[in-house]
């Protein structure tokens, strides 16, 4: 028989620890899961206030390692970039990509625009001309009742840019919308441009039922929201050196054919849309993780950077390559929305410090950085893979995993390592080896 599922009431209104013990009571070993939740509060009560006040129905913390990429050289300037990931090669893949660059120039960037946008979607009922032929007059009004959301945007250079009237009623019956066009300096704007959407939809409504010709139902407003899709707030961001330097990046491979075969890689993830899947993820590796430390959306990221992917109709490759004569560069090319203000920069101690640790630097400069460690990340991943395969580097931290994880004693770690270093690696492999040498006790 189906057992009952009882709906939770209320929730959200009782306290951390009610909470907790509501979550953990039915679990199997209820006061392990308990203890275990509570043995990751904050010893300083006022920071797990904080910590808890950043979500609803906070009952624990989750902690990420909090990493360092060291030697990123980005257009001159060198940083300790932070880094909060889980997956245990990627900081070690950037470090590596960041220290062979930084002797060859470096990253460079150029910021592309830092265009946002934002839609009121709607359905319009009454004459399109009537709204067309008037739409210079509304969008003057819409500008200018904004104007108590946008008067400190404005101060600081940013604001509204352009808003435009769009079609799309060929599509779905009386379907349009207003495309609205924001600058927000060193926010990433979210709230700044769903205030301004928000209000355009208000003075919307107020003018359509001030016009004479217009129907009582003639607007019907659909929702109001910015686009994480902005292709127009874009970074590039290349490495490049001549062919001779890269003499030797893998021993005993020469420049060209390593470039070459480079290339290749690349090539196939511009052509196969599942590889390009793969190698954008190993781009967004380092991206996100600057994303994350720096408190910004990384789903946001996430999913424009993706768009932009498949922007020609087809999902391809973010980075390219180009070798000319001796010259080899890497490029990539990205859109993405940060902010150095606003959100959690201030509020998440540890964001705060990311930020310090970088400088404090402006939207655009975080950009720069997010998009080199995405490419450092690339290049690294993609160098591995054309050379001497993937698993090699990301096993040798899977191993130190899997040793951790069997407990095997510190003092023996080195001898399992340099068993290792020429064998395929597999948790049972690592076991048995574990077992046969009486570093941890036999499971059967
Ligand atoms: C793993 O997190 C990322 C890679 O798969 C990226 C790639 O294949 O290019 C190594």
């Amino acid at each position: 028989m189906k057992k009952e599922q009882k709906i939770v009431h209320g929730f959200s209104k009782k306290s951390r620890d009610e909470k907790l013990n509501i979550v953990t009571e039915k679990h199997t070993n209820a006061a392990n899961a308990l203890s275990l939740f509570k043995s990751f509060h904050h010893s300083d009560s006022k920071m797990q206030s904080l910590l808890e006040e950043f979500s609803e129905n906070t009952i624990s913390n989750f902690p990420l390692p909090f990493c360092i990429c060291p030697n990123m050289l980005i257009n001159d300037k060198a940083y300790m970039v932070p880094m909060v990931i889980e997956e245990s090669s990627v900081v070690a893949a950037a470090a590596n990509s960041a220290k062979f660059w930084f002797t060859k120039g470096g990253f460079k960037t150029k910021i592309i625009d830092t265009e946002k946008i934002g839609q009121v979607h709607f359905l319009w009922k009454d004459d399109i001309t009537i709204l067309q032929q008037r739409f210079a007059e509304l969008k003057e009004r819409l500008i200018k009742d904004c104007f108590d959301i946008t008067e400190n945007m404005v101060k600081r250079g940013g604001g509204i840019i352009n808003i435009e009237l769009k079609d799309l009623s060929d599509k779905e019956p009386h379907l349009m919308q207003l495309y609205a066009t924001f600058e927000t300096i060193d926010s990433m704007g979210a709230n700044f441009i769903n205030s301004c959407l928000e209000q355009f939809a208000a003075t919307f409504k107020q003018w359509q039922s001030s016009q004479k010709e217009c129907t009582k139902d003639g607007l019907e407003i659909i929702m109001c929201i910015l686009s994480n899709y902005t292709p127009n707030c874009r970074v590039k961001c290349y490495v490049e050196t001549t062919l001779d330097q890269l003499d030797n990046i893998v021993p005993g491979m020469n420049g060209k054919e390593f470039a070459r075969r480079f290339r290749l890689g690349v090539r196939v993830a511009e052509l196969d849309p599942h590889r390009a899947t793969t190698h954008n993820k190993g781009i967004m590796n380092g991206i996100d993780a600057v994303v994350l430390a720096t408190g910004n959306d990384f789903r946001a990221v996430e999913a424009c950077s993706h768009t932009f992917a498949a922007h020609t109709g087809k999902y391809t490759s973010l980075s390219h390559v180009d070798i000319e004569e001796n010259a080899f560069r890497f490029t990539v090319e990205v859109p993405f929305a940060l902010g150095v203000v606003g959100g959690l920069t201030t509020l998440h101690p540890l964001v705060k410090l990311s930020l310090e640790l970088l400088e404090n630097p402006s939207a655009t400069e975080l950009m720069s950085i997010a998009v080199a460690t995405g490419l450092a990340n690339n290049f690294s991943a993609v160098k591995n893979l054309v050379t001497v395969g993937i698993q090699q580097g990301h096993m040798k931290m899977h191993l130190l995993n899997i040793l951790k994880q069997l407990k095997v004693p510190e003092s023996r770690k080195e001898e399992v390592i340099e068993h290792f270093k020429d064998k395929v690696v597999s948790v049972s492999a690592v076991r048995n080896l574990a077992e046969r040498w009486s570093l941890i006790e036999t499971t059967n």
